[in-house]
């Protein structure tokens, strides 16, 4: 191995999460080398910019297997396996894995999710930490398994909820966090992997920059 863990990042879309993974991997001593973007949509606009990066790039068009879900995810493994891949990043990857791609793929599989985990599992996160009033929200980086969004959680990050909040400016807020915290989740996870150097300080602080000023009413929230 060339010290750095070979990785693939999952995507189905947009690719946000997947641009700032790729961003960190730029750096020769971030742990993950990413080998592979694989995309199950040849619609996803993430793929040209992985391309654009020059980093390889592979479509599995998971509507060509209709129900067949054990194909699609061997077609998958077979791309995977090809590239050398150690590490598998879910980057908005949106299908559902089997409980036997989960396992073979055990502690080796990765998810980001917009919320902080246990709350508000599955979609329309931030419209649902709305409705249920929170004044915390956030995203977190956990290991995958079986059950959809949970597996272990690996970290977290918070923002606030703030007067006036829609659903679009607290996903805003959400997804800057995302891309400062899973670059450095993966990070974490890699670091003293076989061949792979330990991080020198593999604490993972909330990278939460600086909280907003919060108004009078903010605080009695
Ligand atoms: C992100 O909010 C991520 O947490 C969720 O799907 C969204 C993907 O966005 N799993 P992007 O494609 O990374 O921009």
């Amino acid at each position: 191995m060339s010290g750095r863990v070979p990785t693939a990042i999952l995507i189905s879309g947009r690719g946000s999460n997947m641009a700032a993974l790729l961003a960190a991997a730029e750096d020769p001593t971030y742990p993950c080398d990413v080998v592979l973007v694989l995309s199950n949509r040849a619609d996803a606009p993430g793929l040209a910019h992985a391309a654009a990066r020059g980093v390889a790039t592979s479509v599995v068009e998971s509507r060509g297997f209709g129900a067949d879900k054990p194909a699609f995810e061997a077609a998958m493994g077979a791309v995977l396996a090809r590239h050398g891949v150690q590490l598998v990043a879910l980057a908005g990857f949106m299908r559902v894995l089997s409980a036997g791609f989960c396992a073979a793929w055990a502690g080796r599989l990765v998810n980001i999710h917009p919320s902080l985990l246990p709350a508000f599992r599955g979609l329309d996160t931030h419209a649902r930490a709305l409705a249920a009033g929170v004044a915390l929200h956030g995203c977190t980086v956990h290991l995958v398994s079986a059950g959809v969004d949970e597996g272990p959680i690996l970290a977290q990050a918070a923002v606030p909820v703030l007067p006036g909040d829609t659903e679009a400016r607290l996903a805003a807020r959400v997804l800057a966090q995302e891309h400062l915290l899973y670059p450095a989740a993966l990070a974490r996870l890699a670091a003293g992997w076989p061949g792979v150097p330990a991080a020198a300080d593999a604490a993972l602080a909330n990278p939460l920059p600086a909280l907003p000023a919060l108004s009078t009413n903010a605080a009695i929230l």
